[in-house]
């Protein structure tokens, strides 16, 4: 899989995660009210399984979304075998209400269904996680389905809705590029204009 690219919107820059990012790291996703809403992130979160996280496995895509020069939060995808990718994002407390995770969301799924090659998205929220809704919602996913999903942070499962969103009805959407196009990094150009640089 090609490297992770620096991906630049509006008001954000997302980039590569590196290891010097681990303490800033604890001190954002460190917080109940975000490792709550997340399957994966533990609570209390130590350094150390930080820096094991930091280091970005295989059939990730992974961004650290940076806003006036600092970590906020991060927002990526899991990419399978079938071309299928699962979002996830999150911000640091501090962040949210301005509209940041779907302006990042939006510039990694725009990323994903060019450069990226994926045949559909999908991703998940915990059915009391109305921000993470409102995101899928606004960015075009639509509502499917509902499972159960462990939340380590609450160590129990927890219900959620599931969203899913085709490449084709994300190439309507967004006007993305045919794929011969994209590959030509027509997307770079394209991520310009709806980031209105
Ligand atoms: C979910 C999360 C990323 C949202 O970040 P954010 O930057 O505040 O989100 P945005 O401002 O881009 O958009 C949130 C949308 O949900 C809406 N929203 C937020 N809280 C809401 C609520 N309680 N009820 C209804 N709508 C709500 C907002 O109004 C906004 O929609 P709008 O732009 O149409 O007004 C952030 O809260 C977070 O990191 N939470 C913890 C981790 C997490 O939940 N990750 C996602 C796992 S699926």
């Amino acid at each position: 899989m090609a490297q992770t690219p620096v991906l630049n919107t509006a008001r954000l820059t997302l980039r590569p995660f590196r290891l010097g990012d681990a303490s800033r790291f604890v001190t954002l996703a460190g917080n109940l009210a975000v490792a709550r809403m997340t399957s994966d992130i533990p609570h209390p979160l130590h350094i150390w399984q930080c820096r094991r996280w930091l280091r970005q496995a295989r059939g990730e895509v992974r961004f650290a979304i940076e806003h006036e020069s600092e970590l906020i939060g991060g927002v990526g995808y899991f990419c399978q075998r079938t071309r299928v990718g699962e979002l996830g994002f999150w911000l640091g407390q501090d962040y949210w209400g301005q509209g940041l995770a779907t302006e990042a969301s939006r510039a990694v799924v725009i990323y994903a269904f060019t450069a990226g090659n994926l045949e559909a998205l999908t991703s998940a929220n915990f059915i009391d996680n109305t921000a993470s809704a409102g995101i899928l919602g606004k960015l075009g996913f639509t509502a499917n389905g509902r499972m159960r999903t462990h939340s380590i942070a609450r160590g129990e499962d927890v219900d959620c809705t599931t969203w899913r969103l085709e490449r084709e009805a994300a190439r309507i959407l967004y006007g993305l590029p045919v794929p011969a196009d994209a590959a030509a990094g027509g997307w770079t150009k394209l991520l310009a204009r709806i980031s209105g640089r």
